[in-house]
């Protein structure tokens, strides 16, 4: 069935016609976005049909929307949110920001403290840089990247993503052959190599066919918040080939990073990248994000270094770059992040969930697995019918195209909108990150919310 129809079909889903008693709120202004927003709404991945829910308070691991429904959230700030929403100590801190400024147009003392605490838990930090979004660190990093090494190549992973600036479009769900994205100079993603990072081999070939890459980026944990999870062996493989040939390596750990360990996954692993791109935790739930890197590379940003050697400085501003009370929250939830098992308890009820949601798979009878390393779940919805297993999955057997095989638009909007019905908001593929504060009595209801979705799916005949 095409598309159009698929989610027309949608309208005579139980699942939906329930969904849609229970958030009249929602939906009233999900009409009224439609005027105003493309699809109604301010981010692609929430896009949901027959529309999403309005939230109006947050706390710890649980939101509630406009018609007083409460949920589980598992979108997590879309990954900022280690500590939960609303965690008292940064809120105070952000408060006590706020009462003395939001902008000085000027240098000051909290983005020194947010820098130092940034150099003290990323290993490869010897410098940083502080720009807004992910996006903005990851384009800077590759800048900084070509002007290091005065090459132009860019050499990245199918299916990564690095947030959304022309650069690195082609090559995350689409146009692997390096063809542009709508609206892309066809000129740009023909710098761009796309490689597979479940293959060393063909990596290294790729490397060692092209003498002008300037970096080599990669999301560490694997693409999409490690629903393809890449092996420390591949990681290793890649920093000795990158080193050897003077090529940049850029970890991309805007959702890894202080999730993974307080490190990120170069702390966890031990592999020490180039450059690191830092986002979503490091600014502890506002905007901000940041480079990190070798001083050699940061130094080309350096006024007097420029000066110094006789070369023009990499240029960079930013309106809100270190804005006052994005610091204070950032360290206020580093401190946080360094001084206590904000990690260790994530990781550990990520697996929890993920080991009690194969048990009900396995109950009744959907070759679906959970899965994942990061500090939240995945679920593989096995199109295929595999015979397999979440230690293979996370073993960084199986490619792209496998684990992120699609599944029917309708099957992945029912599953969206059937957890939401059943209390829990999580991203689309289905899967998200778990914070510090979600215990063991959330992971209870999120496994029986996908337990009653599982059969009213049954019921509509979709799996
Ligand atoms: C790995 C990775 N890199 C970069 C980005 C872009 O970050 P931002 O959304 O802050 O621009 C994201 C966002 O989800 C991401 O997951």
């Amino acid at each position: 069935m095409p598309v159009a129809d698929e989610l027309f079909d949608l309208a005579n889903s139980q699942i939906v016609q329930q969904y849609i008693q229970k958030t009249p709120g929602s939906q009233r202004l999900a009409t009224e976005a439609q005027g105003v927003f493309p699809s109604g709404i301010t981010h692609d991945a929430r896009y949901v049909e027959p529309y999403g829910i309005y939230v109006n308070r947050a706390t710890g691991a649980h939101k509630w929307d406009v018609d007083g429904n409460e949920y589980i959230d598992h979108t997590g700030g879309h990954g900022a949110l280690l500590l939960g929403h609303a965690h008292p100590t940064v809120s105070a801190a952000v408060e006590r920001q706020l009462a003395c400024g939001t902008h000085y147009g000027a240098s000051h003392e909290l983005e020194i403290q947010w820098g130092q605490l940034i150099q003290e838990l990323i290993p490869s930090a010897e410098r940083v840089r502080f720009t807004n979004s992910g996006t903005e660190a990851t384009l800077l990093g590759i800048r900084l990247a070509r002007a290091f090494t005065g090459r132009k190549k860019i050499l990245r992973f199918a299916g990564h993503f690095h947030g959304w600036h022309d650069h690195v479009t082609s090559g995350y769900v689409s146009h692997f052959d390096g063809t542009p994205t709508p609206g892309v100079l066809p000129e740009i993603p023909q710098q761009t190599l796309v490689a597979s990072p479940w293959n060393i081999e063909e990596t290294l070939q790729i490397i060692d066919a092209h003498d002008d890459i300037a970096v080599a980026i990669i999301e560490p944990t694997g693409s999409g918040w490690g629903q393809v999870p890449v092996n420390r062996d591949f990681l290793v493989a890649l920093r000795e080939a990158t080193f050897d040939r003077g090529i940049v390596l850029m970890f991309d750990e805007v959702i890894c990073g202080f999730r993974c360990s307080p490190g990120g996954l170069q702390g966890a692993w031990g592999i020490t990248p180039d450059l690191t791109s830092l986002g979503k935790i490091v600014a502890g739930g506002l905007h901000g994000a940041a480079i990190a890197g070798r001083q050699a590379l940061l130094d080309l940003l350096d006024f007097r270094h420029a000066l110094a050697n006789d070369l023009e400085k990499v240029a960079h501003q930013g309106t809100y770059n270190a804005m006052p009370t994005s610091c204070a929250a950032g360290i206020a939830a580093l401190e946080i992040v360094k001084t206590s098992d904000a990690c260790e308890r994530a990781i550990q009820t990520g697996s929890d969930l993920q080991q009690q949601l194969n048990h009900m798979f396995s109950s009744v009878g959907v070759k679906w697995i959970a899965y994942g390393t990061f500090g939240g779940f995945h679920v593989f919805l096995n199109p295929q019918g595999l015979n397999t297993t979440r230690d293979e999955i996370e073993s960084g057997k199986f490619d792209y195209l496998t684990l992120r095989a699609p599944v029917s638009s309708s099957l992945s909007m029912k599953l969206r909108v059937g957890l939401l019905l059943h209390g829990v908001d999580a991203m689309r593929w289905p899967g998200g990150p778990v914070s510090a504060e979600h215990d063991a009595a959330d992971v209870t209801q999120v496994v029986e919310a996908f337990r009653q979705t599982i059969m009213m799916l049954q019921e509509e005949k979709e799996i």
